[in-house]
């Protein structure tokens, strides 16, 4: 039988030598991500993605502990639960966090201004372009404002009136979506925008991809879907059952029956609850043509029915009759895992794909 183990010095020399390849790697894609990692002020530029009811003390403090940058979702909270929130979260990271606030929150200045006063330096408006105002009440405090920015022409004037860092989110994401989805986003707008770090999210649950991303010129990425389903996530054990279970085919956008009522897109799985919601759209457009209904009490109606629904999906783990707002990047969720070992992955499969494009490209 053929001698097929390597004499011992060349099997230490090919150690060596991917060790050394490893080394490389890591330190590529630390230089890939340090405009992230510089604004951020972490190890890796892997942002949790604020999601309500999910991104609250235990799952921010987690991601940031873990390495990457949480970021705890306000929501509907007003300030002196939001403070509560922001001190609670504060107990358990010595890391920095940020905080996303919805610009249409109508105490939305009070928030900013306890969450600045809180000591957190990162502030993410969401859920629309923020006024004049808000980008003030971030800025004349001295904090640094994240925007989400849907197209190319929004992400140059979010930049001039004073976006510090951007999200370009595609519509694979999980929650409220956009139209256009990340490899377009991402082709429109990274080549142009340098003055200030951009993030990707949207799809994305593999360092490959992200890795690509970076490759594009985005400065990190943000996850949503995965880290819902992390053992430090406070969602239901049936909510994070549904994400290992689902494909991506599963996540779909909330479908709208009639132009005349809008239907905010919202990605997430298919369930007793989506089919309702059809049945429901359907019997309320037949109301409104009956006359029973004015147009305004008629999208009232529509709007309502999801009201409360992501909390019972998250909190009370209904997943038949509630919102399981999920991205696409939920077929990528196999199993319920620590928050560490998610951004330990990601970072993982970066280094290996530049380590194996640098041994084919040292066996030419
Ligand atoms: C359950 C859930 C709730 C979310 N809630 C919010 C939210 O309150 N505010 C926000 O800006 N984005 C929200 N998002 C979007 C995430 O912050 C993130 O950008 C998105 O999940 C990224 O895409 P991915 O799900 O494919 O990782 C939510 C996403 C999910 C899955």
């Amino acid at each position: 039988m053929p001698d097929i183990i390597p004499p011992h010095g060349e099997a230490t020399g090919s150690a060596a030598r991917t060790e050394l390849a490893r080394v490389q790697a890591r330190a590529e894609v630390d230089r890939l991500w340090a405009a992230g990692r510089d604004f951020l002020g972490c190890e890796a530029a892997i942002l949790g993605g604020a999601m309500s009811w999910v991104s609250e003390r235990n799952l921010t403090a987690a991601i940031s502990n873990a390495g990457g940058f949480g970021v705890l979702a306000c929501g509907s909270m007003g300030p002196d639960l939001l403070e509560r929130e922001i001190a609670a979260t504060q107990a358990l990271t010595q890391r920095p966090f940020g905080v996303n606030l919805i610009t249409m929150h109508p105490q939305i200045d009070d928030l900013i201004r306890v969450t600045v006063a809180a000591g957190i330096n990162h502030v993410v408006l969401a859920g629309g372009i923020p006024s004049g105002s808000a980008v003030r009440a971030v800025k004349d405090r001295g904090a640094k404002l994240v925007c989400f920015s849907p197209a190319l022409v929004l992400a140059k004037r979010l930049v001039r009136s004073g976006a510090d860092a951007l999200v370009i989110e595609g519509s694979e994401a999980g929650g409220h979506i956009g139209p256009v989805s990340l490899t377009v986003l991402a082709q429109e707008i990274l080549p142009h925008v340098r003055d200030v770090p951009v993030f990707v999210a949207g799809g994305l649950g593999r360092g490959e991809a992200v890795l690509a991303y970076l490759e594009m010129g985005a400065a990190g990425a943000q996850l949503g879907t995965r880290f819902a389903a992390a053992v430090e996530s406070i969602a239901h054990p049936r909510f994070k059952e549904a994400f290992v279970r689902a494909s991506a085919r599963d996540a779909i956008p909330s479908i709208q029956l009639d132009p005349r009522f809008p239907v905010i897109p919202v990605r997430g799985l298919a369930n007793d609850g989506t089919k309702r919601f059809l049945e429901h759209q359907a019997e309320t457009l037949r109301r409104f043509q009956d006359g029973e209904l004015t147009k305004e009490t008629a999208q009232l109606a529509i709007e309502h029915f999801w009201a409360g629904a992501l909390r019972r999906a998250v909190i009370d783990g209904d997943i038949e009759q509630g919102s399981v707002m999920a991205g696409q990047s939920v077929g990528l969720v196999t199993s319920v895992m620590p928050v560490a070992e998610i951004i330990g992955e990601i970072v993982e499969q970066a280094v290996s794909a530049l380590v194996a494009r640098h041994m084919i490209a040292t066996q030419r």
